[in-house]
């Protein structure tokens, strides 16, 4: 079949799939547990509890090979230039190839520039976290990285995540050009002994270099050489010598690595100086050996595949507009957050490689919350509402606490209940039995009872892990990202650009003088001049 056809297949097996049960599934197939699960590096994805069954699957799958999942893996990981709207390699993954590898792109030794810089890395920061390097207080208290998007959210969501592996200075990430969050961020610190990171990829982000231009005035107001407790990661290296920071501390990463995929490379300094090199380093393991496995498994038994092709069963065939990412786990608060950027940014497009409309649903809406908070805000919606929302739970087999195992337990078993809830549902005997024994009758009863129904048949996926190491912390990076890829692979479209963010930018550029009285609003659109208006007659005018 080519793939026009198997779409069309698809969507006609969404359209048998409606009406029935995913419980009938199970009641059909003994072995649907284990067999709607991939087991890969120690990690189970268990895709059971989703209306896909054998035949689907296999269509699915269909649909995988003949959209060039595998010719596309291999140009991935050859160095071909995938992402042909910016005429670049997309190769992030090189960053946590191991030492020994051999990578050879247009005659230049890939690995050895990877391996100078991540060394240059450890050497640095072995030197802040022993205190052979100081600031000019003495050793570094604290690191402030600066940086927005992809030159945050990585770190921003790492370093909580790895929190009982965090002996290094405290780290702090400020992103919004909200003055408040400097402001907030930098009050209580000892600018003598903080270390400033200006993180940004093209070194002319707005946020980034306002938030650098402050950090830079507070640091000067006491300290006599600011620029000796500052840091750049970029790509623009000469844009960071003309801020004035010394080549020995530019940390540079090829134009190949693109800024939502960047963590591993110089953006994760912040992590490596919180975690230390050596568990910096076995966070980069996970990710490779995901990488190896993304590159060698069968479809069938391919983590990233069939967590992409569950995806796109979800979002472009069954029409299902969001999808709900819970991590039941604290420490990856941050994940969905990341994860947002990572899939929004990536696949959040209406046009194809070839510049056509995508006749397919872009990817979806993807949010979420860590469990167990989440079942207190919008699981009331997810179980009750009015739209399916698919869920993907994600949990550790165990925690960090020994000494709290009961909590661990506790956290499992919700995560567990809620997938089941999902999918069970409860029906109208069993809500209206409940009323009965708590006494309703007559018209009180049937009320009470239809409050009581959950539809259920509500799909969900949950991946599970035995406990969140760097290494295990690797791996799920890794994992989303392979399936950010298969997913822009089998809907066409470059999953490597993001033309979507620039006309907003352009904009705000215009409206900054605006704003400040330097130039009219005349020329504004009606709502936009009146919001104007209303900043004018409040004093909201900038300086
Ligand atoms: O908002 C778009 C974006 O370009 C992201 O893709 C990127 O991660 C972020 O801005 C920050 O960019 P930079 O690292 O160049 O400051």
């Amino acid at each position: 079949m080519n793939s026009a056809a198997v779409w069309k297949e698809l969507e006609a097996r969404a359209r048998m799939a409606n009406p029935r049960r995913i419980t009938q599934l199970f009641d059909d197939d003994p072995a649907r547990g284990p067999a709607f699960s991939v087991a890969a590096l120690d990690m189970l994805f268990d895709y059971a509890k989703t209306n896909i069954d054998r035949e689907t699957r296999a269509v699915l799958l269909d649909l995988a090979r003949s959209s060039g999942v595998v010719r596309q893996r291999e140009k991935l990981f050859s160095g071909a230039p995938v992402n042909s709207t910016e005429g670049r390699a997309v190769m992030h993954w090189a960053l946590r190839l191991p030492k020994d590898a051999v990578l050879q792109v247009d005659g230049v030794d890939i690995v050895r520039g990877v391996q100078a810089t991540l060394t240059r890395m450890d050497r640095f920061a072995t030197a802040v976290r022993s205190g052979t390097f100081k600031g000019q207080g003495g050793k570094i208290s604290d690191v402030v990285n600066i940086g927005i998007g992809g030159s945050d959210l990585g770190p921003a969501m790492a370093v909580p995540a790895l929190a009982p592996y965090h002996d290094g200075p405290r780290t702090h990430f400020v992103s919004n050009v909200d003055g408040a969050h400097i402001a907030d961020t930098l009050r209580g610190l000892d600018p003598t002994t903080t270390l400033v990171i200006v993180a940004s990829k093209t070194f002319t982000t707005l946020e980034t270099m306002t938030n650098a231009r402050t950090a830079k005035a507070w640091m000067a107001a006491a300290v006599a050489a600011p620029a000796a407790q500052f840091v750049a990661l970029s790509s623009a290296t000469e844009k960071a010598a003309e801020f004035g920071i010394p080549a020995e501390r530019v940390f540079g990463f090829a134009d190949w690595v693109g800024g939502r995929y960047s963590l591993w490379g110089p953006i994760g300094l912040s992590l490596m100086l919180a975690i230390g090199p050596t568990n910096f380093h076995r966070f980069l393991h996970g990710g490779a050996a995901m990488d190896a496995h993304f590159r060698s498994a069968e479809l069938l038994d391919n983590m990233p595949v069939m967590l992409a092709l569950v995806g796109i069963w979800h979002r472009q065939i069954c029409g299902y507009p969001t999808r709900a990412v819970l991590p039941y786990s604290q420490r990856l608060a941050r994940l969905p957050a990341y994860l947002q950027q990572l899939e929004m940014e990536s696949n959040g497009k209406s046009v194809t490689m070839a510049g056509t409309e995508l006749e397919l649903p872009s990817g979806p809406v993807v949010w979420g919350e860590p469990g167990t908070n989440c079942q207190h805000s919008f699981f009331q919606l997810i179980h009750q509402g009015t739209d399916v929302v698919p869920c993907e739970f994600m949990v550790a087999a165990r925690g960090h606490e020994p000494d709290l195992a009961a909590h661990h337990t506790l956290l499992l078993a919700n995560c567990l209940a809620q997938s089941e809830a999902l999918m069970k549902g409860r029906s109208y005997d069993t809500a209206r039995a409940l009323m009965v024994d708590k006494g309703f009758a007559g018209a009180a009863l049937e009320q009470q009872t239809g409050h009581r129904i959950f539809a259920g048949n509500r799909p969900s996926t949950t991946l599970m892990f035995p406990q969140l190491t760097p290494e295990m912390l690797g791996q799920i990076i890794a994992l989303y990202e392979h399936r950010v890829f298969v997913e822009g692979v089998i809907l066409g479209i470059n999953s490597f650009d993001q033309w979507g963010v620039e006309l907003g930018k352009e904009l705000a550029v215009a409206l900054a003088p605006v704003i400040r009285g330097e130039t009219p609003a005349d020329d504004l659109d009606g709502s936009t001049r009146n919001l104007v208006a209303y900043l004018r007659q409040t004093d909201g005018k900038n300086t």
